[in-house]
């Protein structure tokens, strides 16, 4: 048995689960988390009520949350209770995400059961659950009290399950250790069988190095970016196809290193090493998933800052940088928000500042029916007005000159007009009270307020309605109430080009 301390965390690697029981609290009540899957092969242990629940990524989600929510409060848990989770790297996930909101957060535990969970998911305190198609989009991050990885619990896995582990290891071994990728690369046909002694030893050293980055840097401000290396790829690839994790993992890692090669910077010999290591552990090392659509999917990514990504680099099998990039794609920024919160005075100054053009919705629609909004609208009716408005957003954001682009206060109303925004642009919602907004309006301009006897109520009113699509679809969002136009200009300035 080793043990490995992460973040005050007890990794415990054995060969079985024996020794589980001596690590659960005394005097605590103990929950279960885990799948029917897992149950089938090792039945868990009668005096502890279990928690079953439906394994797949499509099943990490907030409705998974609810229903376990239910069951804790149905089998009484409080905030003493221990949650146990057994599993592979989705139990864990969302046994450590519910242990850190349920009853303001109790203790908690994971029993990795994926040889990726035992090297990555269930290490280093990252939980969460994937909302609409984004992975992991809702989580924190809290260390376990303990992580007990049985190897023996391995041999049940399908192999393709095992083996896709292997991208983590071969990952991790390419980040920090020459020495461990060496032994991978003779041990290889071994660890694939589950020698026991063989496959201790290689999860013991891959947990230990990111133990090692976790210990240096918990909250990923620094050297814990690091652990991405491939994951850019990776993610775009897992987002586009019906492959695990591991496996895009795999195909990240040889992408990026491919392309450091290609700089000039890792050497062709360990590019090549990197590859057939992975193909040994029958790994994919490819994807014909068309270019654009991984660039597009990349744009997207969670872990981008404004217009910059953070890109972990091999230099060498054991060393790599991490290098912070600005996104070359053009970029346009829509400014969203009610009507009233400074969307044109703003973007007026941004598109200035950027020396790129500035749209407005509104003003395209005018121009286009030789009429203000004001005539248009109760013209044509608001279904109407939405269409063309929709048309005018569709060709804005069609153009491959990037520009900054006010959108009418309705335009998020769209479902899939928000689709869009969020495709083609950095959305930024000018957050400001819609008091404040009726008091700089000429309500005589705005159809929408103009028949009404109470602007200000009316306003609220339509606010309410739209707040949740403003928040939904902004990646950036300034509270305006006490800035200048200038102020929110520099502020969003700063935040997409913060490198400046
Ligand atoms: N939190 C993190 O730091 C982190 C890191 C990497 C990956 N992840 C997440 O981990 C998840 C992937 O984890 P995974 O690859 O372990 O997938 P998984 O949890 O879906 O497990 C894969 C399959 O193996 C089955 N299984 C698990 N253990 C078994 C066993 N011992 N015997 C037989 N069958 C078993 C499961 O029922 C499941 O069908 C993804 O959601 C990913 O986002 C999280």
């Amino acid at each position: 048995m080793n043990e490995i301390i992460v973040q005050g965390s007890r990794i415990i690697v054995d060969n079985t689960l024996q020794e589980l029981e001596s690590y659960l609290p005394e005097g605590k009540k103990v929950i279960i988390i885990t799948e029917e899957q897992i149950i089938r092969h090792y039945p868990t242990p009668g005096k502890y009520p279990v928690i079953s629940i439906t394994g797949g990524e499509e099943n990490k989600t907030l409705q998974t949350i609810h229903e376990l929510t239910s069951r804790l409060l149905e089998l009484e848990a409080d905030r003493d209770t221990f949650l146990l989770g057994i599993g592979g790297g989705i139990v864990c996930d969302i046994t450590g995400f519910i242990a850190s909101i349920y009853m303001r957060g109790c203790s908690f535990g994971l029993v990795p059961t994926t040889l990726l969970a035992q090297v990555d998911a269930g290490i280093g305190g990252k939980n969460g659950v994937n909302y609409n198609g984004y992975k992991n989009i809702l989580g924190v991050i809290r260390q376990p009290e303990f992580v007990f990885c049985a190897i023996n619990m391995l041999s049940t896995l399908p192999r393709q399950i095992f083996l896709a582990g292997f991208s983590e290891i071969v990952k991790v071994a390419v980040l920090a250790d020459p020495r461990l990728f060496a032994y991978l690369e003779l041990h290889a046909e071994m660890a694939r069988i589950q020698e026991p002694r063989i496959l201790e030893t290689i999860i013991y050293n891959a947990i230990k190095i990111k133990a090692a980055i976790v210990n240096q840097d918990e909250k990923e401000k620094g050297t814990r970016r690091l652990l991405n290396l491939g994951h850019t790829f990776a993610h775009a690839i897992e987002k586009n196809s019906h492959l695990s994790h591991g496996e895009a993992v795999s195909i990240g890692l040889c992408m990026i290193s491919r392309h450091s090669c290609q700089q000039g910077l890792l050497p062709q010999e360990d590019l090549s090493r990197i590859k057939r290591l992975l193909e040994r552990f029958a790994l994919p090392t490819r994807t014909d998933i068309p270019e654009a659509t991984l660039r597009e999917t990349i744009r997207k990514d969670k872990k981008r800052e404004g217009s910059f990504l953070y890109w972990i680099v091999p230099l060498r099998i054991g060393t790599c940088e991490i290098q912070k990039i600005k996104l070359d794609f053009p970029e346009h920024i829509t400014l969203i928000g009610f009507m009233g919160s400074g969307k044109t005075t703003v973007g007026t100054l941004l598109a200035t500042r950027l020396r790129q053009a500035f749209r407005d919705t509104d003003s395209v629609l005018e121009k286009q029916h030789g009429k203000s909004i004001r005539e248009i609208f109760p013209e044509i009716g608001e279904p109407a007005f939405r269409v063309r408005e929709k048309a005018v957003l569709e060709k804005l954001l069609a153009s491959d000159t990037p520009s900054v682009i006010a959108c009418g206060g309705g335009i998020i109303l769209d479902e899939s007009n928000r689709k869009l925004l969020k495709e083609k642009s950095i959305v930024v919602w000018l957050q400001a009270d819609p008091a404040d907004c009726v008091k700089r309006l000429d309500i005589s301009s705005r159809p929408l307020l103009a028949q009404s006897h109470h602007p200000g109520e009316t306003a609220k009113t339509i606010f309410e309605k739209r707040v949740k699509y403003y928040a939904e679809t902004a990646s950036l969002s300034i509270a305006c109430e006490t800035l200048s136009p200038t102020k929110i200009c520099n502020l969003i300035y700063e935040k997409i080009n913060h490198e400046l």
